[in-house]
């Protein structure tokens, strides 16, 4: 592993004010999306949208990479440029999703595990040779009712395939971006997701401790400890800030490059006044807090695009405006008023 190159990459990844734009939805979740406002899950129009998210030449002031997936970075532009080389064009590195999905955990009802592992260092060596410089691997936690899950099991397989992709990437010259998701849904109160993600991080580092993972090289991508979807008494913003800052300062070590934050079915503005009250508040963390959102990015871009040509540049400005304000909560320099204006 040369040193040099993993570090410079790092830095670039986790430059401050900047965050990622994950536009790597698999086929069933860009089908449900496109689903939503009615347009097909073709592949030309998946590459048509991904386009449009891509080639957003101002994108490089707020974003520092975005990650793709298998069918985009095989794609190009319509002038035939490949994405990969738009997006370094622009000054943003390109990343890959290279786990294959969760499936069904055995002997765990109601969990999953993430697969992907066999075959991962070739796949690894195809994606450096396509100039992918981090990739992300997804692990599902979900939070059972009446403290049922996450089980012990699963909390460790998951974690164990983590380190695993982890060593791998770096193996490879790619920055793991190491994403254990704690998923909303569910009616629990806000305790009970800070008390799940606290085992999760603790298993997931421990991990990462164990199969010589260097944590300088690694950034971590986590959901906020926020209340279930379903449950009465939702969070306030600060609160949401100073549990998350309070569980990450527990379990994160210092070593680690960043972390990075996912929006897991937040509204956009919510996403963002979460992540700004985290900055404003606590600036001096061992790590820089950013965002590597997709939803929250997209959302309003894709409610407007809906597959229309003529809506491309429209879009692109709602995109756009997404990606500055949560570049301004990076460094807790972003207001409500924002949102007025745009
Ligand atoms: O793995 C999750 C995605 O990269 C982030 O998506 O912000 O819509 O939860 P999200």
């Amino acid at each position: 592993m040369d040193e040099s190159i993993m570090d410079s990459t790092t830095q670039e990844l986790m430059a401050r004010g900047k965050g990622i734009l994950a536009i790597d939805e698999s086929l069933p979740t860009i089908g449900k999306r496109f689903a939503s406002v009615g347009v097909k899950s073709t592949k030309d129009n998946r590459r048509a949208w991904r386009e449009l998210l891509i080639d957003t030449p101002e994108s490089g002031q707020y974003i520092s990479g975005v990650i793709l997936f298998d069918e985009t970075i095989r794609q190009q532009a319509v002038d035939g440029t490949p994405f990969s080389w738009l997006l370094q064009k622009l000054g943003i590195l390109p990343g890959i999703k290279v786990d294959m999905g969760a499936r069904p955990l055995a002997g765990c009802p109601g969990e999953k595990v993430t697969e992907g592992l066999d075959g991962l260092r070739e796949r690894l060596q195809e994606y450096h040779g396509m100039s992918a410089q981090f990739a992300k691997w997804r692990a599902v936690i979900s939070i059972g009712e009446e403290g049922s899950l996450p089980s012990a099991c699963c909390l460790h397989v998951n974690a164990h395939a983590l380190g695993r992709y982890a060593a791998l990437c770096q193996e490879a010259e790619i920055i793991p971006v190491v994403e254990p998701e704690v998923l909303m849904e569910g009616n629990h109160d806000q305790a009970r997701c800070r008390e799940v993600t606290a085992r999760t991080l603790q298993a997931v580092f421990a991990e990462l401790e164990r199969q010589g993972v260097a944590l300088e090289h690694t950034v971590l991508k986590t959901g906020m400890v926020v209340s279930g979807k379903d449950c009465p008494e939702q969070a306030a913003i600060a609160q949401v800030a100073e549990q998350t800052v309070q569980c990450l300062q527990e379990c994160v070590p210092a070593a680690v490059a960043g972390v990075v934050f996912l929006s897991g079915g937040q509204a956009p503005t919510t996403a963002t006044a979460h992540l700004n009250a985290m900055n404003a508040a606590y600036p001096d963390l061992p790590w820089p807090l950013s965002f590597s959102y997709g939803r929250a990015l997209q959302e309003p871009a894709l409610q407007h695009w809906a597959g229309q040509a003529d809506r491309v540049e429209s879009a692109r400005a709602l995109l756009l405006h997404r990606e500055k304000c949560n570049s301004l909560a990076c460094t807790g320099r972003y207001a409500e008023s924002l949102e007025v204006a745009s």
